[in-house]
């Protein structure tokens, strides 16, 4: 393998499917899919929300307390060695860009993380915009530890909404000499599209997958499989040519 510097990794809900929590889109897994089982539009919008909050904040309370659950698996706790292993001076850089919602890579040490679709163990008031740590249920409307309103919600990015953090996504991928995307379909932008800005800057790009993402012949690479597997075989083969 090339020596590579600065790598930015993005991650979709396959990277914690073996650790038990559902991805949204039904594939080679066989799994159940999150989408499959609720209408996107219900549980996923702003309008949705609106209409009939008292679904949505079930929904979201039943999410959150599920993956509290939830343990991270060896792709995760590979991604955390990586970060931990990865040089921290002004030659290298690491970013782990992930569209879960989850924690696990938190859980499992990694560091430089950064939660482009938002984090299930946030609320977030829409009252005076304070982003809390929030463990519970919000079904019962609890006042913002902040301002006191009673105008929590789940500080998930929903369709239609803007992802978090895009400008931070596209200047650490201007610096980067590797792009790696893990467990993601590739349904979804802005997310689904950061491999044709990699191809787009020159910079080299792999996927690791189940399966053929949907812009899988954007990749100058592919390996399919289970992310518990090939992720750690991968960041062997990127910290032994450091
Ligand atoms: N190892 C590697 N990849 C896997 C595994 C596994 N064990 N299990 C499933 N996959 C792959 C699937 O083959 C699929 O390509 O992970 C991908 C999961 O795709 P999605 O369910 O579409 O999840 P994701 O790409 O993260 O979804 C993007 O969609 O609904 C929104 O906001 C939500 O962040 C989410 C976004």
């Amino acid at each position: 393998m090339a020596q590579v510097r600065n790598i930015v990794i993005l991650t979709g809900a396959g990277v914690s499917a073996e650790s038990g929590i559902d991805t949204f889109r039904a594939g080679a897994n066989g799994g159940p899919s999150l989408w499959e089982q609720h209408r996107v539009d219900d549980v996923a919008t702003p309008e949705g929300f609106a209409r009939d909050p008292d679904l949505v904040l079930r929904f979201y309370d039943m999410r959150r307390a599920a993956i509290q659950t939830k343990a991270p698996n060896a792709a995760h706790e590979a991604l955390a060695r990586l970060d931990a292993e990865w040089p921290k001076d002004a030659n290298h850089e690491l970013l782990i860009v992930t569209q879960n919602v989850d924690d696990l890579h938190e859980r499992a040490g990694a560091k430089r993380v950064l939660h482009m679709h938002g984090e299930h163990l946030n609320a977030w008031c829409t009252a005076c915009d304070a982003r809390s740590r929030w463990t519970g249920p919000l079904i019962e409307r609890p006042p913002c530890p902040r301002c006191g309103e009673r105008a929590l919600r789940p500080d998930v990015v929903w369709f239609g909404e803007m992802p978090y953090e895009m400008d931070r996504i596209y200047e650490a991928l201007r610096g980067a000499d590797l792009f790696v995307s893990i467990g993601t379909s590739g349904a979804v932008y802005p997310a689904a599209g950061l491999v044709r800005n990699a191809r787009d800057l020159g910079i080299a790009t792999l996927e690791l997958n189940l399966e053929r993402s949907q812009g899988s012949a954007w990749f100058g690479e592919t390996r399919l499989g289970p992310a518990s597997v090939l992720v750690p075989a991968w960041v062997d083969e990127v910290l032994a040519a450091l």
